[in-house]
């Protein structure tokens, strides 16, 4: 890999000890990849921030970095932790309270900004062709098919070492050749709503390997409908782009993918692992909610009441909440927790006694069987919201 004579510099730790430990790992993953030079970014996204599922050893290496004075040179966001100061927290041990803040304070040495949520284009848009640093995959997939910003999967080390010294190894995603889609889907029925998109990217994530699909079929697909798409395309499978009806290139001698409304209602069926409608926990924010999903659960949720002893979460980032107070307050007269920095699947669930979930994200339904140890219930919003509702 060719580094320029600044970068070699940091490579031999003239600049010390953490600007070096961070060039090696790109430099190392760069050639690992092939890339022949790192290329500047506009922002880096860092996951492995709960530690609930970052665990004990990691924390060593970010105090390490920040001690040795690790900054972040290009905006810094993070994935959400394991709970909310306002209302999971006080459930919880102060033994794992102290172990998050811990976490988070190393963050902040490093002017990270504490932002915890998975959806930072909703925080600032990257412009379109800019090079990014992302590692919450969910993310990825929206930052490179809906926003046409370039950025590869990267694990939340390497998105902290680009965070750190400003750049990235340029391979993969940031090619334009990459980026060029090589699978053809047919989607034969169109989708009716964001838990049928999220069975679809299930569904394709399983098939597709690291393939770019062109998919048609999905014309005057909602944003919030594609967002969860992409989560789940990334949650089964490698894929970390893909194209719709609206931006088609041209693809000619592509594997074609057809799938039908059973492919899609066999892998809802397959993400619900219980017969019971008798949820512990309903759920919707992942990804984070944005304004209009927001939105759309107050509307529906204006003026109902919850059933007793039922646990309602949206979790959403702190820009969108205090964005959209009214609509939050509304939400949360009907019995609902609207909160910030969590979601449920890096939560501690099996402390809370959550033992079933119920939820319209196919990301979820397919993390909580093992990261939650939950049963889970998938169903779109309005029928997580008639559960959860005294008729
Ligand atoms: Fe975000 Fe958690 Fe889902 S990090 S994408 S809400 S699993």
């Amino acid at each position: 890999m060719h580094l320029t004579k600044d970068e070699e510099r940091v490579y031999d730790g003239e600049s010390g000890w953490a600007g070096q430990t961070c060039m090696r790992i790109l430099v190392r993953l760069g050639e690992l990849f092939g890339a022949e030079k790192l290329i500047p970014i506009e922002s880096a996204h860092v996951s492995g921030v709960s530690y609930k599922t970052l665990g004990d050893a990691p924390v060593d290496f970010l105090k390490a970095l920040a001690d040795a004075g690790g900054k972040a040179r290009v905006e810094t966001t993070i994935n959400p932790q394991s709970f909310d100061l306002d209302y999971l927290a006080k459930k919880l041990p102060a033994r794992i309270r102290r172990k998050q803040m811990e976490i988070l304070k190393q963050f902040e040495r490093m002017n990270v900004a504490p932002s915890m949520t998975c959806t930072p284009y909703y925080l600032n848009t990257p412009k379109r062709g800019s090079h990014l640093a992302w590692a919450e995959s969910s993310a990825v997939v929206y930052a490179n098919s809906v926003l046409d910003a370039r950025t590869n999967r990267e694990g939340g080390p390497s998105a902290l070492a680009a965070a750190i010294i400003g750049k990235t190894p340029d391979h993969g995603m940031h090619k334009a050749e990459n980026r060029l889609p090589n699978v053809l889907v047919n989607v034969e029925k169109p989708l009716r709503n964001e838990t049928e998109f999220g069975a679809l990217g299930i569904h394709l994530g399983k098939v597709l390997g690291d393939g770019v699909p062109l998919i048609r079929g999905l014309r005057g697909a909602s944003e919030s409908g594609l967002k969860q798409l992409g989560a789940a395309l990334a949650a089964a499978g490698m894929t970390n782009m893909f194209h719709t009806d609206a931006k088609a290139a041209r693809l000619k001698d592509a594997q074609k993918i057809n799938v039908g409304p059973q492919d899609v209602a066999r892998t809802i069926e397959s993400l619900t692992t219980t017969s019971t409608q008798k949820p512990d926990l309903v759920f919707f924010g992942c990804p984070h909610c944005s304004m209009n999903e927001i939105r759309r659960i107050a509307e529906l949720a204006d003026g109902r009441k919850m059933k007793p002893q039922m646990e309602c979460w949206v979790c959403t980032s702190r820009h969108v909440k205090k964005r959209m107070m009214p609509e939050v307050k509304r939400i949360e007269r009907s019995g609902f927790h609207v909160l910030t920095d969590v979601c449920t699947v890096v939560s501690w669930t099996e402390t809370l006694g959550i033992k079933t979930i119920m939820t319209n994200s196919a990301k979820t339904a397919h993390y909580a069987p093992t990261l939650n140890k939950a049963d889970t219930i998938l169903a779109p919003l309005e029928e997580c919201l008639k559960t959860a509702f005294r008729g």
